[in-house]
C-alpha cells in the first residue's frame, strides 16, 4: 500500500479528484468503483469542478457503487442512489444508464445481487474502486465478521455502524439495519484501490488497516493483500514496514 498524507483536506481531495480523473483521461470508457459517507464528497466536488472547467468528460464513464440501504426508498434523499445524483450525476455528462447502485428495494434481494455481480463482472474489473472506511474497519458495507462474503450480498448493519450513520437521518429508528453490499472479492478484483480517509477519529483503524494483522475481523486489512493500494489521509499514520 502506498501511502499520502495531507495537511489539508481539501489537498486531499484535489489529488484523490486528480487520480479519479487520470485513469478517466486514459481510457474514456474507465469502470469506476464509487464510495458514498462523508469522505468523497470533496472529491466529487473536485470533479464536477474539472468537469465545469471543461478539462474532463464522463460520458462513456461507468460506475459501480459499493453498496445502498435496504428498504430504503429511492428517492428518500439518504439513499446511495440519491445521494450520488446529488453529489456527482446530476452535476456532469454521465449518461445514466452506465451508472450502477445496487436495488436496495428489490422484491427478491438475492436476485438482485446476482444481478448486480454479472453486471459488474461483465463490464469489470473495476480500474479504479474508491473506498472510505466505517470506524470498525467495515469497507462497503462488509461489516467485522468470522467469515466475509465473496459476492454482493445481504448484510445486517452493526450497532456502532447505524449509530455512526445516524447524523445522516433524524434519529436512530430511520437508520436502515440492512444494506446490500459489493463483497471483499469483488472489491478486490478491482485493478486499483483509493482508499480515503479522514479525520483523526480513524487514526486507529487505519493503522490497523496498514499495519495490524490481516483479519476479517477488520476488513480493510484485507486490502494489504492487493498490489495496488493507494491511501490518502489526513490522519497522522505511519507505515511499518
Ligand atoms: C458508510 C459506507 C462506507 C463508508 C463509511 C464511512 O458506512 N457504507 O462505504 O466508507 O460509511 O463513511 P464516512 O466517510 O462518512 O466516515
Amino acid at each position: 500500500m502506498i501511502l499520502h498524507k495531507f495537511k489539508n483536506q481539501a489537498e486531499l481531495d484535489r489529488v484523490a479528484a486528480d487520480l479519479m480523473m487520470s485513469v478517466v483521461r486514459g481510457r474514456p470508457n474507465a469502470v469506476l468503483g464509487m464510495a458514498t459517507g462523508g469522505s468523497p464528497v470533496g472529491l466529487y466536488q473536485e470533479m464536477v469542478k474539472s468537469y465545469k472547467q471543461g478539462l474532463i468528460s464522463f460520458k462513456e464513464v461507468r460506475t459501480f457503487n459499493l453498496d445502498e440501504y435496504v428498504g430504503l426508498a429511492v428517492t428518500h434523499p439518504e439513499s446511495y442512489r440519491s445521494f450520488m445524483q446529488r453529489n456527482l450525476f446530476d452535476h456532469i455528462d454521465i449518461d445514466l444508464k452506465n451508472t450502477h447502485v445496487p436495488n436496495g428495494n428489490a422484491a427478491d434481494i438475492e436476485a438482485e445481487c446476482r444481478r448486480y455481480d454479472e453486471a459488474l463482472y461483465q463490464q469489470g474489473p473495476v480500474d479504479m474502486q474508491l473506498l472510505g472506511i466505517g470506524h470498525n474497519g467495515h469497507i462497503g458495507f462488509n461489516e467485522p465478521d468470522t467469515t466475509l462474503s465473496r459476492f454482493t450480498h445481504k448484510v445486517t448493519l452493526k450497532e456502532d455502524t447505524r449509530e455512526a450513520n445516524k447524523r445522516f437521518f433524524n434519529s436512530l429508528d430511520e437508520v436502515p439495519t440492512h444494506a446490500v453490499t459489493m463483497g471483499m472479492g469483488s472489491i478486490l478484483h478491482a485493478k486499483s484501490i483509493l482508499l480515503v480517509v479522514k479525520g483523526q477519529e480513524k487514526a486507529e483503524i487505519l493503522d490497523r488497516t496498514l499495519n495490524g494483522p490481516i483479519t476479517t475481523q477488520v476488513p480493510a486489512t484485507l486490502l494489504q493483500t492487493h498490489p495496488r493500494v493507494i491511501v490518502l489521509t489526513d490522519c497522522d499514520v505511519n507505515y511499518k514496514l
